[in-house]
């Protein structure tokens, strides 16, 4: 077990951690395992969504974590996305009732919309969905995921109701300078997906190499260190249980001004990990 891990006060007063488990693409028995492995290793923010097709077994795993540790349910954060093809405000509102069902944990912590769908274009409408099922009482907090600056202002000119969270693409190759800061202008936490580079992490980039030798930890720790320290939630998904622990342990070493510089410079224009550009992305 690593050191306790910090937390994040988002803009509707609840706290999430600052680093969380990533679950896609886990299904059935290897989705469970991996998922109590994590609780057991300590994580306690872990992101699912209708689309990944794993809320059962989420919910089954911190069910099962809950009975046979006792530890409380308030003290895990889970968090689903609704998909594209939901977007009208009364579908995304069952949407989310079915995933309080599937899941079976009670009050769902987080729910984002997946992708903003702007071909599409009823976002708004899905947000609107999000905001009623947060009076329902089927989750409290909501947010989104992959929206741009002008999504954002979109939905909160419409609604009034700022969300707590956009989660984004986000890793050494695609740093999302911009995008980050269109988020803290508005006091919406950016959490990162595929925060490692997935495929394409940047394991043996110098910049990264020199920090781990650096501090004698590895490049995987670098790089999520890196995004703990620009203020981001990384969620990294691993299904082997020593690298959980590995992504866990980074609140006990600091990069310098200069490393976080060297790692920042590795960002590109085209450092997209796939054609995932959320003005024209359509995921349903
Ligand atoms: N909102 C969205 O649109 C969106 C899109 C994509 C992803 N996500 C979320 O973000 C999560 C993470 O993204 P991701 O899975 O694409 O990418 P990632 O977390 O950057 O990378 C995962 C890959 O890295 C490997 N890995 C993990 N820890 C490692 C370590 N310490 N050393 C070496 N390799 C390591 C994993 O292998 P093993 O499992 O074999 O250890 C896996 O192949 C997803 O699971 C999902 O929850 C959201």
């Amino acid at each position: 077990m690593v050191d306790a891990i910090p937390s994040h006060t988002l803009n509707d007063g609840y706290s999430i951690p600052a680093l969380g488990f990533g679950t896609y693409p886990l299904k059935g028995d290897e989705c469970v395992t991996a998922v109590r492995a994590a609780l057991d290793n300590g994580y306690r923010l872990i992101d699912s969504a209708v689309n990944y097709g794993n809320e059962v077994e989420v919910g089954e795993a911190i069910r099962g974590f809950i009975e046979d540790t006792g530890t409380p349910r308030e003290d895990i954060t889970v968090q689903t996305k609704l998909p594209g093809r939901h977007h009208e405000t009364d579908a995304a509102v069952r949407s989310i009732e079915e995933s309080f069902d599937k899941m079976q944990l009670g009050t769902l912590d987080v729910v984002l919309i997946h992708w903003p769908n702007p071909v599409t274009g009823k976002f708004r409408e899905a947000w609107r969905g999000l905001i009623e099922a947060r009076k329902r009482d089927y989750v409290r907090t909501i947010g989104v995921s992959n929206f741009t600056a002008d999504h954002l202002t979109q939905i909160v000119d419409d609604s009034g109701v700022t969300p707590a969270i956009n989660q984004i693409e986000l890793h050494p190759y695609f740093n999302q300078e911009a995008m980050r800061a269109a988020n803290a202008d508005r006091g919406i936490l950016t959490q990162s997906w595929s925060p490692l580079g997935k495929r394409e992490a940047p394991y043996s980039e110098p910049a990264v190499v020199a920090a781990a030798r650096s501090h004698g930890v590895t490049p995987a720790q670098v790089v999520l260190r890196w995004q703990v320290q620009l203020g981001n939630v990384p969620l990294p998904k691993s299904a082997t249980p020593s690298r959980q622990v590995e992504n866990l342990d980074v609140f006990g070493f600091e990069l310098t001004g200069i490393e976080m510089g060297a790692i920042n410079a590795l960002t590109r224009a085209d450092g997209r990990l796939f054609d995932g550009d959320p003005t024209t992305h359509e995921e349903m």
